[in-house]
């Protein structure tokens, strides 16, 4: 099979990663690629988001499977594209895809079938929703409503937080059209998971939990971020509670958008909090998350290829997944003043010392390969996050010790990295 993964990040080097190694797969090619993912396929100079540009390559490569890896080519249709010219495509179609889309759809949607997730009001005119937190007078979180590169999401503990807010979305037009509706929710307090399923619509195949660390510093925190690192399993997310969470927020979610005439094949990622009530939805993405993905695709003992095949041929009620027992821990490593302004352009040292090792798998997310003046290649940085350095270890403590010792290894300019990815999920594992 000829497989085509979209995307450039370092859930994408995964997924080639993982493609490439299924038997059932003769050439893998990427749009756009990077450095590391330039390695194992074959890149292809199309953006992830011009969707007739890559309609038209597959057709013209006769690509057998398309992959894709991040939500804009799904908000825009790529999967009902690729389908009215009978080509195979792994992913939600336009209007499932509007569970991450537009979060009021989402929330409408898990109202109606009954999926625990935080109260919320929905509004277009910035004065009433002025109004309505001033009176409120507690904590509250303000929400764009549609696509904002993970931007969209405000969690204020002040009325000025909220204010300011609201001003930059509805007065400002920060986010454009994305921020004309308005969705303001009750704050919750708990700690997150994230749970990823695999669907065909019907059935769903759950991969292994995970959790991220959105913040830039550690300890939780400054700034939002797209994600400074992920382990994988998540101790916090007991097998019984995961079977709660399947039974009351995936399954009724599979069969609500079957209901509503927009059945999801793809992967299904609910972003849930967790407290002493249980589990509730905070947000569902259509696609697999980053870094999560880096974490979880090497603890992947089943064919991934063989997985979506069966997922898009409505199989997977009989499918089953096996783990490698090890934990996963995946520690992003970013440009310096990155989620801010940063430089791109610094060769990266230490990567081939890192190569051949089984516990120990580089991803490339912001990398290019650049021609040096005599003629040699270097890897050298070009985004804000730049490697996923992933190990796996017996123990979650043992891969995050592997983890750091590896990082060690490699350097750039101003590179920066978190101290504490994995460290959360100690208490859990180790008695103390
Ligand atoms: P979202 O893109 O909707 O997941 O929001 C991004 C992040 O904002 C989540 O991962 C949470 O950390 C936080 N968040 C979103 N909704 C809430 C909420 N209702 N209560 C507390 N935190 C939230
Ligand atoms: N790690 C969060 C996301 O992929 O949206």
């Amino acid at each position: 099979m000829k497989v085509l993964v979209i995307g450039s990040g370092g859930r994408e080097h995964a997924l080639v990663w993982k493609i490439a190694q299924s038997p059932l797969v003769k050439r893998v090619y990427c749009a756009p690629g990077n450095a590391g993912i330039s390695e194992l396929a074959e890149i292809v100079p199309i953006a992830a988001d011009d969707i007739t540009g890559l309609a038209d390559f597959s057709e013209r490569e006769k690509i057998d499977l398309t992959v894709v890896g991040p939500e804009a080519p799904l908000a825009l249709g790529i999967v009902d594209l690729f389908r009215s010219k009978n080509m195979k495509i792994f992913g939600p179609g336009k209007s499932a895809s509007r569970l991450e889309s537009s979060k009021v759809f989402a929330k409408n949607i898990m109202k109606k079938y009954g999926v625990p997730t935080a109260d919320f009001r929905v509004f277009l005119d910035k004065d009433k929703t002025l109004d309505f937190v001033r009176k409120a007078q507690r904590p509250l979180v303000i929400k764009a409503d549609g696509l904002c590169a993970g931007k969209g999401v405000f969690v204020c503990a002040t009325l000025e937080e909220q204010e300011n807010a609201i001003i930059a979305i509805m007065q400002e037009g920060v986010f454009g059209a994305a921020g004309r509706t308005v969705l303001i929710e009750e704050r919750l307090e708990g700690e997150e998971a994230s749970i990823i399923v695999v669907s065909d619509g019907e059935h769903v195949l759950a991969l292994a939990s995970s959790q991220d660390y959105k913040r830039i510093f550690d300890f939780d925190r400054g700034p939002n971020t797209g994600g400074m690192g992920a382990y994988s399993p998540a101790p916090l997310v007991t097998q019984e509670m995961f079977a709660g969470i399947e039974r009351k927020i995936i399954i009724p979610m599979i069969q609500g958008m079957k209901q509503e005439g927009a059945p999801f094949c793809g992967v299904l990622y609910a972003g849930v909090m967790i407290d002493a009530e249980g589990p509730k939805v905070l947000e569902f993405n259509v696609r697999l998350g980053d870094p999560e993905t880096q974490a979880i695709l090497p603890r992947l003992k089943s064919d991934i290829v063989e997985m979506m095949l069966k997922a898009l041929d409505k199989g997977l009620s009989k499918a089953t997944v096996e783990w490698d027992e090890r934990a996963c821990v995946c520690v992003v490593v970013a440009a310096g003043g990155y989620p801010g302004a940063y430089e791109k352009g610094k060769e990266i040292v230490g990567l081939p010392e890192l190569k051949d090792r089984e516990d120990v798998v580089v991803f490339h997310a912001g990398t290019k390969k650049l021609k040096t003046q005599n003629s040699k290649f270097i890897t050298v940085t070009n985004g804000g996050r730049v490697l996923g350095v992933t190990a796996l270890g017996d123990s979650i403590q043992a891969a995050i010790g592997t983890v750091y010792s590896a990082l060690e290894k490699i350097n750039f300019e101003a590179m920066y990295y978190r101290k504490d990815i994995g460290k959360r999920a100690l208490p859990r594992v180790v008695p103390s």
